[in-house]
């Protein structure tokens, strides 16, 4: 550990209580952006840690001499690279836990919305249209009776089918492993998950194993009474695939909270309406966001004043 204060590097914007918490027990220095043209050697040699909320590339990590920790702001941490961090014996934490319920929330809301078209009924009666036009057209879909297969069962998906579990709908999952004791009915492979279900929920993490696997094959499977939930990370969906087929009517619906290329959305999928859209919120609460920022700065603390992190991600 550097003599004094432990320096820890803030590239770009984070979460403001984050802000306010690191001078209580560290030096915060501040650059714009996570870009390696911006480290001077000076400010390379005197980083011990970085706390982030976006993404870290290995290049950033190599243009530090002493950097024990990257803290990430999220459960999510495909913004980082992992694999590189690992290889430096660099410490890469998460915020596992604090948002699960929060996000398990707001997946219901989203999906809701999506079956039922609860904001564009909403869009209907701001613009006058109730009294002008009469009642909102009736929504051809529905949560009632629907088959819905969870893509994911960490912490977050069984948030999510427990909610679900309250709504009737019958539950299904994918992940490499079946889970032990659950009782939903488990696919070894999202095409036949995709074959069995009506609506399928993503809330796997972004990796190079999920990219791109709700492609046009398993929108096909899904079929004409399919609706797709996404929540997780947009890299998962093959978003031309996804808008081609809301577009034909190959699916019914979807409902993202993420997509590809964040913050920005296709002008295609932003003209269709059987598409509810939403500014990647699923954790965006201020409670949940505070939870979130302190436990970004207490792994720091924790792996400078004892020398373990409270959430590492797995290896
Ligand atoms: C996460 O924590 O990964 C969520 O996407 C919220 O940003």
């Amino acid at each position: 550990m550097p003599q004094g204060r432990p320096r820890i590097l803030v590239p770009g914007k984070i979460n403001t209580r984050v802000l306010d918490r690191l001078p209580d027990h560290f030096e915060p220095v501040f650059v714009s952006a996570a870009d390696p043209a911006l480290i001077t050697p000076e400010l390379s040699a005197g980083i011990s840690g970085i706390a982030v909320q976006g993404k870290i590339s290995a290049a950033f990590m190599d243009a530090f001499a002493h950097l024990e920790i990257i803290a990430n702001f999220g459960v999510g941490y495909d913004g980082v690279d992992a694999v590189h961090a690992g290889h430096k014996g660099i410490v890469l934490t998460n915020t596992p836990d604090v948002l699960t319920e929060e996000v398990a929330d707001t997946t219901i809301g989203l999906l809701l919305n999506t079956v039922r078209q609860l904001p564009q009924a909403e869009r209907w009666l701001r613009a006058g249209r109730w009294a002008r036009d009469g009642a909102f057209p009736l929504s051809p879909l529905t949560l009632r009776g629907r088959t819905v297969g969870l893509y994911g069962m960490g912490r977050i998906g069984l948030a999510i089918a427990k909610r679900l579990e309250s709504f009737g709908v019958a539950i299904h999952y994918h992940t490499r492993t079946a889970r032990e004791g659950l009782a939903y009915v488990y696919h070894p492979t999202l095409k036949d998950m995709a074959a069995a279900v009506d609506t399928i929920i993503v809330i796997v993490p972004g990796t190079d194993s999920t990219s791109k696997t709700i492609n046009a094959e398993i929108l096909a499977a899904l079929g004409a009474n399919g609706v797709l939930i996404n929540v997780g990370r947009g890299s998962t969906v093959d978003e031309a695939a996804l808008t081609d087929a809301l577009q034909r009517g190959v699916i019914a619906g979807a409902g993202l909270d993420v997509f590809e290329n964040e913050p920005h959305v296709g002008d295609d999928l932003m003209a269709l309406e059987n598409v509810s859209l939403l500014p990647h919120v699923g954790s965006a609460s201020q409670a949940t966001r505070n939870g979130m920022a302190d436990l970004v700065v207490d792994n720091l603390v924790a792996w400078f004043t004892t020398g373990k992190a409270l959430t590492p991600v797995p290896e």
